[in-house]
């Protein structure tokens, strides 16, 4: 089938491989990115350029809150793959407004004008931080997910919510993606893989927050992307589905693998547990294997090797 997939978010860590793998398979994709400057910007155009070496990306410079900037990006697009948003834990705790302006209004204008402009199929990102701190494993999507621990996680929930509310108009297919930390070439730089690796690789101190037995699922991007393209191959009423690796690493494994990938030890910066962060998190993935067929592929010492190998490439 040919569609048209707008992308938020598409200038960004996850978008731009979203945009790029939509491109390789043949699809027509259009972007929407307000460039924040959460981050430098310029390794955002940097994406969006890397992007464009596999094809057309118009690209649209604006802000999902803004119902005229959607309704153009929209344009003779069937799908979304909704991926903008004020991203991480921590920095949510200082800036609750932002967050939810971004995250919920502006899901809910981009929602109201896909409506409008007859998308069938709305793809969204959440987050396992809508798990909230359990020590329970693994998380189920089923499972009650109203104990949320930051700002941020609120937000998605509340995201997920939204999306459920317009399936009442029977018009979109709406699935919500719960991410379980993705990692790889991109990541942003404040994430741990990122900004730990690069400390290592520059001998400076590590801030290791914590005792170090706190526990992630990482999930590499390419697993990420596939959940997602398969989420708009197999879309029905409304879905959310955990996209991880169903494996956990705690924070000194973490380490102990960076410094094997970077082939230098750390000096650990210790500092103590950080609020809104979660103890654990593991990803359940009957469903997504059940109603989608994903199979995560790339174990966390391969992805990280692949990180630092890209980490290390100078780029122009
Ligand atoms: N990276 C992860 O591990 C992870 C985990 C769970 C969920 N998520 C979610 O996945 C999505 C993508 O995350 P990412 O890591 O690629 O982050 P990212 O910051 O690299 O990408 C987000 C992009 O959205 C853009 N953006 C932000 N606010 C906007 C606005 N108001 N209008 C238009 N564009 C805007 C930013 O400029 C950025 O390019 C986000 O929704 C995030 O919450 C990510």
């Amino acid at each position: 089938m040919t569609r048209r997939v707008l992308v938020t978010g598409a200038a960004g860590f996850i978008g731009s491989h979203v945009a790029a793998a939509l491109l390789r398979r043949g699809d027509a994709v259009a972007g929407l990115d307000s460039f924040t400057d959460f981050y430098d910007p310029a390794l955002k155009r940097r994406n969006v350029e890397e992007v464009r070496r596999l094809g057309e990306l118009p690209l649209l410079e604006g802000d999902v809150r803004d119902p005229a900037a959607v309704r153009e990006a929209l344009r003779g697009c069937d799908a979304v793959v909704h991926l903008a948003a004020k991203a991480g834990v921590r920095p949510s705790l200082l800036d609750p407004v932002g967050y939810a302006d971004v995250n919920v209004r502006g899901t809910a204008v981009l929602l109201e004008e896909a409506r409008a402009a007859g998308v069938r199929t709305f793809v969204s990102a959440s987050s396992s931080s809508v798990y909230g701190a359990r020590s329970a494993a693994p998380f189920v999507e089923s499972d009650p997910c109203d104990r949320p621990v930051s700002p941020y996680a609120a937000t998605k929930r509340a995201m997920e919510l939204l999306c459920r509310s317009f399936q009442v108009h029977g018009s979109m297919d709406l699935t919500c993606l719960r991410f379980f930390t993705a990692y790889g070439p991109r990541q942003r730089p404040e994430m741990a893989i990122h900004a730990f690796a690069r400390a290592i690789g520059e001998g400076r101190p590590v801030p290791f927050y914590g005792d170090g037995t706190s526990r992630r699922d990482y999930t590499y991007i390419d697993d990420i992307v596939d959940g997602v393209l398969r989420s708009l191959d197999r879309a029905s009423g409304f879905r959310i589905y955990n996209l991880g690796e169903s494996a956990t690493t705690s924070l000194s494994e973490l380490v102990a693998l960076l410094e094997e990938a970077v082939g230098r030890r750390a000096i650990l910066d210790r500092r103590p547990d950080q609020p809104g962060d979660v103890p654990l998190t593991c990803a359940d993935l009957t469903l997504a294997r059940a109603e989608l067929g994903y199979e995560p592929r790339t174990p966390l010492r391969e992805g990280l090797a692949r990180f630092v190998e890209w980490m290390r490439t100078p780029r122009g």
